[in-house]
């Protein structure tokens, strides 16, 4: 399986922005641990601070061979129509995650424009959210 993983802005701050939210690992870190722990998958990540550019490779990764797609899309979650519509196009299947819990923090972040056009969600238990949902997209493939 070739899992294209997605991550929007000021996650390549993850290590020094705000640990007790998203915990201490960095960005590499977690590249390395979600690796490690999915030998048999070959995983493309990428990330971006540009609305434009994150739209652009979700649109080009449909001239690649990619089986699903996984995003951690930052604030874009709560503002981005944009992204919500390339998404849309996207007919493999799709899984969001965050590392911490936004239902349960501020009120603007219960507004996520990505629910209704991925399969599932996956927040809330930091690297876990990631592998819970390799595990999720694993399975459909069974
Ligand atoms: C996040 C949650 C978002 O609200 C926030 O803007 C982020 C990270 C998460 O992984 O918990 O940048 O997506």
């Amino acid at each position: 399986m070739n899992i294209l993983v997605i991550h929007g802005p000021n996650l390549n701050m993850l290590g020094k922005r705000n640990p007790e939210i998203y915990g201490k690992m960095t960005l590499d870190e977690l590249y390395d641990q979600i690796s490690s722990e999915f030998p048999d998958v070959e995983f493309t990540f990428y990330q971006s601070n540009y609305e434009g550019e994150i739209i652009e490779v979700i649109q080009n990764s449909m001239e690649e061979p990619y089986d699903a797609l996984m995003i951690n899309p930052g604030a874009f979650t709560h503002t981005s129509i944009a992204i919500r519509d390339a998404l849309d196009i996207i007919r493999i299947p799709k899984v969001e995650v965050h590392l911490s819990d936004i239902e349960h923090r501020e009120p603007f972040r219960k507004i996520d424009y990505m629910t209704d056009v991925v399969d599932k969600r996956f927040m809330g238990k930091k690297l876990d959210s990631y592998i819970e949902a390799i595990a999720y997209l694993l399975n459909l493939g069974e």
